[in-house]
């Protein structure tokens, strides 16, 4: 469905950008784990976006995204007022969300642009009535996403930098090592949302305190719809399909190696996709300039 652009806020220019979507119907039935599929216009791809937000009273939701290729470059050229060709959703299942009584905590992990669809999750836990922790990490503290939004109704936000410019300085899993060090018999579950590399070290370090891990995956989908099957994950020995089987699964469980080998199968044709449209933009530029 066509669907307007709000309001557009680059969150860190040149890379990622947020946008609110006039969405009603969306939004009357997003929950925390759902995703929409988008088409920019009608010659577009379709490429998946988790929800990083959604109000049902004004019917909006919310899409952070990096820019990464050439459709996520179609997306970030478009600003408020302009309409996105197709916006389907809410698709996936959604996060399986259970109460724990105090003094059980859940601590919800993000990395980079994975904290701003990890806010959704966190918040259906506080929701819920659940004591959350967030563990949010970046390479520095210009590109740490959504601290302010988390920290609305989180009931702790931890950081970590890489650089050590906020927060603690290391690496994310830092923060839940020490979390599950200083009191793992109350941490409930974990949930983990960002860069594959990011949810297989949480799920690895998990493992050995024996918690209850969910990882949100970020395959790459073409229908969304469980029939062309290019979102396929092995889970448990079983072939899954992210769209609709997930996108969230038992992080323990994951083939995690599979999954890096078939993200980076079309990377040397994102890169070139991406270049061609900077080219296509500046041969537009250079021949407005003539005019
Ligand atoms: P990044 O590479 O800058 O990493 C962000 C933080 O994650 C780091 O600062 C660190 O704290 C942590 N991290 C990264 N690698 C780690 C490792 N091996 N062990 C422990 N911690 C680690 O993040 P980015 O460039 O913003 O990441 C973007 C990636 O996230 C993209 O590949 C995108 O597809 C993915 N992403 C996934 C989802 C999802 O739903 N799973 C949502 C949004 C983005
Ligand atoms: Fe086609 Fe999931 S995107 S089966």
């Amino acid at each position: 469905m066509p669907t307007k652009i709000l309001h557009k806020e680059k969150l860190i220019p040149g890379r990622t950008s947020k946008l609110v979507l006039d969405a009603p119907q969306i939004a009357a039935t997003a929950r925390p784990g759902h995703f929409v599929i988008l088409r920019v216009d009608e010659h577009g791809e379709r490429f998946p976006l988790t929800i990083a937000d959604a109000d049902k009273e004004n019917g909006t939701i919310t899409i952070v995204y990096l820019v990464l290729g050439r459709s996520t470059q179609m997306l970030e050229d478009l600003n408020e007022g302009d309409v996105i060709q197709d916006v389907c959703g809410p698709l996936g299942r959604a996060t399986h969300i259970e109460g724990f009584p105090a003094p059980k905590k859940v601590i919800c992990v993000g990395g980079g642009t994975g904290v701003a669809a990890m806010h959704h999750i966190a918040k259906g836990h506080h929701d819920a009535g659940n004591y959350v922790i967030a563990c949010i990490g970046a390479r520095n503290k210009e590109l740490l996403l959504f601290h302010k939004e988390l920290s609305l109704f989180c009931d702790e936000v931890l950081v970590s930098t890489d650089d050590g410019s906020m927060g603690s300085q290391g690496i994310v899993t830092d923060l839940v090592r020490n979390r599950l060090d200083e009191e793992g018999e109350n941490i409930a579950e974990v949930v983990a949302v960002g860069p594959v590399p990011m949810m297989q070290a949480v799920a690895e370090l998990t493992r050995g305190y024996e918690k209850p891990t969910t990882v949100s995956l970020n395959s790459l989908m073409v229908d969304g719809l469980g029939m062309c099957g290019a979102c396929r994950v092995t889970v448990g020995g079983e072939m899954k399909f992210t769209c609709v089987d997930g996108p969230e699964f038992d992080g323990h469980k994951v083939d995690f190696a599979e999954l890096r080998t078939r993200l980076g199968s079309f990377r040397t044709q994102e890169g070139q996709a991406r270049e061609e449209r900077r080219c296509n933009c500046m041969d537009k530029l250079a021949e407005k300039k003539e005019d």
